[in-house]
């Protein structure tokens, strides 16, 4: 899981370094699936559930699960970039919302405020936790910052499995018990909005968009809890990951 967490890592950074105005979401597909099957891996969304592409890119108003096609990529987008690989017998699951070019202060805000999310739904990741304890610290911190909170699509087990039973809500369920424990492997990948979290899909069966068409942003770990925290398996060797290298608009 280290191993295969540290390529997904390394896949997403390149990706990132890779992202221009004026490009197709396509040609970032295209750069991931042949980045990950170069480094002996399989691109885990292609053919996963009829999902027709490499890895997941969605812009602006796309929650999550975006389909690569021939849109271009202009000045002031957010993108999602979401991928996950498969090597040696297991998933790496991560991905982060980057700014393109010359990006408004509210979809700043929104980007910021999402990956700390996350960050406060990880530092309740330990052994004797609650599943639920993740999504209490998540919608917290969004509800603090006024923005909405995805219910539909949630964090999960990843392993051998690409998506396990495992579900972790971003949002706060007491009934979602399950005691956490040391080497349980998961996601946490909330997904906030500047106005309603309502969702509505397109008839492609994938992509998930705002009702109200506003900005929504996404960032995602794989997780191993530990007795008294948790690993990041989504980073590189010297503990990189594509969060904290691309605070800043690109492109
Ligand atoms: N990577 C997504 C997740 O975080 C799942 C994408 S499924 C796909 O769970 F088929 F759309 F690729
Ligand atoms: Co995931
Ligand atoms: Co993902």
């Amino acid at each position: 899981m280290r191993r295969t967490g540290a390529l997904a890592a390394e896949v997403l950074i390149a990706a990132c370094e890779h992202v221009r105005v004026g490009m197709t979401t396509d040609d970032i597909d295209r750069f991931v699936h042949d980045a990950a099957v170069d480094a002996g891996a399989y691109p885990s969304p292609l053919g996963y559930r009829g999902y027709p592409k490499s890895v997941c890119t969605s812009v602006n108003e796309v929650i999550c699960h975006g389909i690569p096609d021939s849109r271009r990529l202009a000045s002031g987008d957010i993108i999602n970039i979401d991928v996950t690989v498969y090597r040696e017998g297991v998933h790496g699951d991560t991905s982060v919302t980057l700014m393109v070019g010359e990006v408004d202060d509210h979809s700043r805000r929104l980007v910021a405020e999402t990956r700390a999310a996350l960050y406060e739904g990880m530092g309740a990741v330990r052994t004797g936790a609650v599943v639920s304890d993740i999504g209490r610290a998540i919608q917290n911190h969004a509800f603090r910052h006024g923005l909405g909170v995805v219910r539909e699509f949630i964090g999960h087990g990843v392993g051998t499995e690409f998506h396990s039973g495992l579900q972790v809500p971003h949002y706060y369920d007491r009934r979602h018990s399950t005691a956490l424990g040391e080497a349980m492997t998961f996601t946490i990948e909330p997904m906030l909005t500047l106005g309603s979290p309502e969702v509505v899909m397109w008839d492609d069966g994938w992509t998930a968009v705002t009702g109200d068409g506003r900005r929504t942003a996404q960032f995602e770990h794989t997780l191993a809890c530990t007795a008294d925290g948790y690993e990041i398996l989504t980073r590189t060797p010297s503990g990189d990951c594509a969060h904290d290298l691309f605070t800043h608009p690109v492109g």
